[in-house]
């Protein structure tokens, strides 16, 4: 089994890990020449931004072919998955593979934003997120299928709140404080390779917006202007190492 993941704080990767197989960074592979990708079992594995894939996850799925007797999409969200798993499903559709089960997974939301973390993680045995993962393991292990279903409304919605996620890219709302150390750690956790530690941190145009360096500055020295949090998450699940050798792409 093979395991596609993209996953800033943790939230995926922990899940990822929970299924087993042969785990494959998404951002390690995503200017990779290979483009067609051949086992027993493939799934995906990432978080739901905007009620959609992040950027990264969209040009992979669009780029790549899935060959395999069962396929699987899992998005991980805090709040609302809208019709993320249904365009995933179609988008595989139209690129001519499939994914044969496509389910979410609501578990900590991470977006500063809108929610503060120490109510999420308040909200976190609600969410019931071990047993949900298990249900999934076994969907998987018992090759069920599924198909993600969305009302025209969250169809649309998507489309809509896009808008939003830009507004966040291209660092317009990163703050670096006086605390930082210039460690390099942002550096290191930013799956778009958009981090420059050189005397200063040096945000560039091309962010995915996912918090990455934010949540997992061990100074918490990264600050956004219109944060409802400052207090930061990582899956306790993860390590900031696995996190680091995810997402560094300046090796
Ligand atoms: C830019 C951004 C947008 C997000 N949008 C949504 C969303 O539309 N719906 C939702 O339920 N959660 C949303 N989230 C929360 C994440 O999907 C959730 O916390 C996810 O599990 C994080 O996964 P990770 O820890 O693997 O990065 C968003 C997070 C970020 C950073
Ligand atoms: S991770 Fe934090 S402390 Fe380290 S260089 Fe980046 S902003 Fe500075
Ligand atoms: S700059 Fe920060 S938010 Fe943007 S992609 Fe890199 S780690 Fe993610």
């Amino acid at each position: 089994m093979t395991i596609f993941f993209f996953s800033a704080t943790g939230n995926s990767l922990a899940v990822a890990k929970q299924f087993g197989g042969n785990l494959i960074s998404i951002p390690q592979v995503i200017n990779d020449s290979k483009t067609q990708y051949k086992d027993d079992v493939i799934g995906l594995v990432f978080p739901i931004y905007s009620t959609a894939p992040p950027k990264m996850v969209s040009g992979f799925l669009n780029k790549i072919t899935l060959e395999a007797d069962y396929t699987f999409a899992i998005g991980t969200y805090g709040n609302m998955d809208g019709a993320c798993m249904y365009n995933v499903q179609k988008l595989a559709q139209k690129r001519g593979y499939r994914f044969d089960y496509a389910n979410s997974l609501l578990m900590l939301d991470n977006y500063l934003p809108v929610f503060e973390i120490e109510a999420e993680i308040q909200k976190m045995p609600k969410k019931r997120v071990e047993e949900k993962t298990a249900k999934i393991a076994a969907d998987i292990k018992n090759r069920i299928k599924l198909q993600a279903k969305a009302s025209i409304l969250m169809r649309a919605l998507a489309s809509i709140l896009k808008v939003f996620t830009s507004a966040l890219e291209g660092a317009k709302g990163y703050i670096v404080n006086s605390g930082c150390t210039k460690c390099g750690t942002c550096e290191k956790v930013c799956p778009a390779k958009n981090i420059e530690v050189k005397g200063k941190v040096h945000f560039g145009g091309h962010c995915e917006a996912c918090l990455a360096c934010v949540h997992l500055c061990p100074k918490n020295a990264i600050h956004l202007k219109n944060e409802k949090s400052g207090k930061r998450w990582r899956n306790p699940d993860v390590s900031l190492s696995e996190l680091i050798k995810a997402n560094n792409r300046l090796k």
